[in-house]
């Protein structure tokens, strides 16, 4: 479409007088000759108005946050209107929804999260699909899965439904979701939940699992609204902090532990997470469906080790955050409660299996008329 967005002028003859490109807008650097890809996202900071041949080159662009994008950069080199101070590549723009692309998107936590995260349980797959059953007489042609993480729900999917697509902002985890399974029904794109490159009235069933709280819930319930067809359904899942651990007789003791070590690590939690404490009250209000319902107590048995749990709670999001403000202290206490849990159950292998019990909450909703 475009190509060398940085023509190398100086700012003084009113061209531009740099094109920076960032994974992240704190880390920018300056790239000479940066080619636009067919399907880039590209945010422009521009001082004064956007000069026209700039604007040709945004393949993607959603609404522009000018005021907001001016008042982060403060490292433009030129004031000159029309000036292109700064550009970032694939930029989430700053906030709530940022705040969820950082915390998930590291490779390192994507590749934890593909290992540990688990997928919806046998109880809440069976409740999603009795409802799809009651409300639906057409087929089901195309599923989106937004917010997919490394694929948990969108693999489960794919058994049952023609097309589907998981979206996901993070590319690590979308990295992750493409390794990690290849079937022809199924394919993942990254891009931000608030904007999702749907056409109108195209989806018949958009699902997110253990996501929506992480997003910009106003934003994404417009997107459903206009993506999902008419008599088209929405299931919306979180798993609460309603955990127990099962082994033996000392399932008590078990889940004690694990509490124990959650509250530690959860003095980390975003105060996003105050959704899923609310059991997604708020969420399912926010649904501009009239046909929805919410249910609170699915509970799901998931075969795990003690080695799966120790990996899950690395999974979440606060311990990511832990391990970066205390990382001697967060890989202590893994250790710790691994040691614990052992000694608990009397044995010694972390390969030990045993049953980790959680309750869903779910939103399911069928557009009208
Ligand atoms: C807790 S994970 C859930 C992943 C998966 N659905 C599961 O069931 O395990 C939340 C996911 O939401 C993604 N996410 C956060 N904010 C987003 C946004 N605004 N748009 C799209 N995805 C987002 C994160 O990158 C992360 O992969």
């Amino acid at each position: 479409m475009c190509s060398r967005t940085n023509r190398g002028k100086s700012p003084k003859s009113r061209s531009l007088p740099g094109v920076f490109k960032a994974n992240h807008f704190l880390h920018r650097e300056k790239v000479e000759n940066w080619t636009l890809q067919a399907r880039d996202t590209v945010i422009v900071l521009v001082l004064g108005d956007p000069p026209k041949d700039i604007t040709q080159c945004l393949s993607s662009v959603g609404s522009i946050p000018w005021a907001e994008l001016r008042r982060i950069w403060n490292g433009g080199s030129s004031s000159s209107e029309g000036a292109v101070v700064g550009a970032w590549r694939n930029l989430v723009v700053p906030g709530p929804s940022s705040m969820a692309t950082q915390l998930f998107e590291g490779k390192g936590h994507a590749a934890v999260y593909q290992k540990y995260r688990f997928a919806p349980g046998e109880e809440l797959q069976q409740i999603i699909l009795s409802y799809l059953k009651e409300k639906r007489t057409n087929p089901i042609e195309l599923v989106v899965d937004v917010g997919c993480g490394s694929g948990q729900g969108t693999r489960f999917l794919a058994e049952h439904f023609k097309k589907v697509v998981g979206a996901d902002i993070s590319e690590a985890q979308i990295q992750e979701a493409r390794d990690a399974s290849s079937r022809p029904n199924l394919s993942y794109l990254v891009c931000p939940a608030e904007e999702l490159p749907f056409e109108d009235g195209s989806v018949d069933l958009l699902t997110s699992f253990t996501a929506v709280h992480w997003f910009d819930i106003e934003k994404f319930m417009k997107e459903v609204n206009r993506v999902v067809k008419p008599r088209g359904c929405v299931a919306i899942s979180t798993y609460t902090v309603d955990m127990s651990l099962h082994y033996g007789n000392c399932s008590e003791k078990l889940t004690q532990i694990f509490k124990e070590t959650r509250d530690l690590i959860f003095k980390y939690s975003h105060s996003r997470v105050k959704h899923v404490l609310e059991d997604y009250k708020e969420i399912f209000e926010a649904l501009p469906f009239q046909d929805k319902k919410r249910i609170t107590d699915i509970f799901d048995k998931i075969p795990m080790t003690v080695a799966g749990v120790v990996g899950y709670f690395e999974s979440v999001s606060p311990f990511q955050a832990y391990m970066k403000n205390e990382p001697e202290a967060a890989k202590t206490l893994l250790q710790e409660t691994e040691k614990r849990f052992l000694d608990a159950m009397g044995v010694s292998s972390r390969e030990t299996p045993l049953e980790f019990w959680v309750r869903h909450v779910c939103i399911l909703g069928c557009k009208g008329p």
